[in-house]
């Protein structure tokens, strides 16, 4: 995020546009905290997780009442474009303040879930893949000396691309998402079919999986491998942070910049995005309304990581 804020407020600078910060999303907004950003505020931060203004899921926001704050305090301050960062919850807060005062808005796509209808990539989710792959290589260790089968719960609550995309680089064995059903006879089988000829096995699970969390899945699976060493491993919120991968800053920059010249152009109601290579608009009540979804059907990752 803190990459996204640099790159707006460089480009505000280069356009002599004056840029404004809004501490705690909308939560500032309603309780009128911000401040014009300046070069100096956003030195030095490219390299930093989270975001420098704050994050809130504001509840007074939703209150006409308080909304009517957050657009007098929009006025006060003369702001008549908007760049908001985040997701669907986000962008329909944004929408709303588009219906109620007319000014323009652009999203910025920023979940390390991944799963914001029209782009291919959030910001965010590199980093959060990166960090899972680099913990699973670190219990693979145990898990290969012990001779163990490992759970690892990573993050997803309604998604599976971090489960998927950190199962395919990481080499696991097995992968459990919420948009497969999971079929535990099948997940048995695998287990006991795949383990004789190996050392150890590492199974993914998306912590919004059907059948549960990591340790609800080992526990139903436990009576019927008596002689397997199963462990689990929750992964939690080290995946929301640390420093930002290559490729995340660098999507975060280009669509820190578009969104500035979306807004020049007389945009709004965009959502900037990342879609089959190229950086485009599209439109932001379709982000509102849908999700995404892996695309399990193009390369059949999941069998491949099943077979051996
Ligand atoms: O950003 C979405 C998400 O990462 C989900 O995958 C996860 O369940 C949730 O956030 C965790 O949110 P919180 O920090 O509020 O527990």
């Amino acid at each position: 995020m803190n990459a996204v804020i640099r790159a707006i407020v460089k480009s505000c600078l280069h356009h002599e546009i004056i840029p404004f910060g809004i501490y705690d999303g909308y939560q500032g907004m309603v309780e009128g905290r911000g401040k014009v950003l300046t070069y100096k505020d956003v030195s030095n931060i490219i390299q930093l997780g989270g975001t420098i203004l704050g994050t809130a899921r504001s509840k007074d926001f939703l209150d006409p009442t308080c909304r009517m704050k957050a657009i007098d305090f929009l006025k006060k301050e003369n702001i008549d474009g908007l760049i908001v960062i985040g997701g669907d919850g986000t962008f329909a807060g944004a929408k709303v303040l588009n219906e109620e005062m007319n000014i323009s808005v652009i999203g910025i796509p920023g979940t390390i879930d991944n799963d914001i209808y029209g782009t291919d990539f959030t910001i965010g989710f590199d980093t959060a893949i990166n960090t899972v792959i680099s913990a699973v290589d670190k219990i693979r260790d145990t898990a290969t000396s012990h001779h163990r089968i490992f759970f690892v719960e990573v993050m997803g609550r309604d998604a599976g691309f971090i489960a998927l995309n950190s199962a395919i680089a990481s080499g696991a064995d097995d992968v459990l998402i919420p948009e497969e059903k999971t079929n535990l006879k099948e997940l048995l089988h695998h287990i006991k079919h795949s383990y004789k000829g190996q050392r150890s096995m590492i199974i993914i699970v998306a912590e919004g999986d059907d059948e549960g969390h990591a340790i609800d899945i080992l526990n139903k699976l436990k009576p019927s491998l008596p002689e397997y060493d199963l462990r689990h491993s929750v992964l939690g919120h080290i995946q929301r942070g640390g420093s930002p991968s290559a490729q995340d800053r660098i999507l975060a920059t280009k669509m820190g910049v578009l969104a500035v010249d979306k807004l020049i152009s007389g945009d709004s109601n965009s959502m900037i995005g990342l879609k089959d290579g190229l950086y485009i608009s599209c439109n932001l009540t379709n982000a509102v309304k849908q999700h995404s979804k892996p695309d399990l059907s193009n390369f059949n990752l999941i069998s491949l990581l099943r077979s051996n």
